[in-house]
């Protein structure tokens, strides 16, 4: 007989303090499940998963990444990278506070403001915009002064370095 198993291992020190600190609020575990295995329970289809994908959860601390192969879990992973990071980074380079580095941080994400090209665009675009490296953080209502700020700056001098930091 053979079996093709995908374990999982935790430090259970920290599995034992999660538990504890579970019970002084009075709840009870039944178990406990890799959060990445959790997320594929919430967000995939049988279908997906027997046909294969890749699901990256990028959470506030960490991103998990789970592989499916044939309906069940080949590859795991998390590494210890989250939006929350991008947000330190912020507040550190503009010297800024929390508060206001996520409300940029969330502004430059958000679809319906297309602050982002993509590069082909942009090569494109570059001879007509010339200022268009700045945006305009007026509509934020930051508790700062910063009213605009170079798109190089944030994107080359301080989001791209944290996450190219982590493949080194
Ligand atoms: N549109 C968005 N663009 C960028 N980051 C976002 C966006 N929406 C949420 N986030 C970030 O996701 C993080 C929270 O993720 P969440 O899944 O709630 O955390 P966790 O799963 O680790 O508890 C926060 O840092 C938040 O700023
Ligand atoms: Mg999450």
């Amino acid at each position: 007989m053979e079996v093709d198993t995908h374990i999982i291992s935790a430090n259970s020190t920290s599995i034992r303090n999660m538990e504890k600190a579970f019970s002084e609020v009075g709840v009870d575990l039944d178990a406990v499940v890799f959060s990445g295995y959790a997320s594929s329970l919430a967000v995939l289809s049988e279908t997906e998963k027997e046909l294969g994908v890749v699901l990256v959860d990028i959470g506030a601390g960490t991103t998990d990444l789970s592989i499916y192969i044939d309906g069940s879990v080949a590859y795991s992973s998390v590494i210890p990278i989250g939006a929350r990071h991008i947000t330190n980074d912020l507040a550190i380079g503009l010297r800024i506070s929390l508060e206001s580095a996520e409300k940029i941080k969330l502004f430059l994400s958000s679809p319906a403001k297309k602050q982002f090209k993509l590069e082909e665009e942009e090569v494109e675009e570059k001879t007509e915009r010339t200022s268009s490296d700045e945006i305009d953080l007026s509509g934020l209502a930051l508790a700062e002064e910063l009213r605009k700020v170079s798109k190089k700056t944030l994107i080359d001098g301080i989001i791209r370095p944290r996450l190219m930091n982590y493949l080194r």
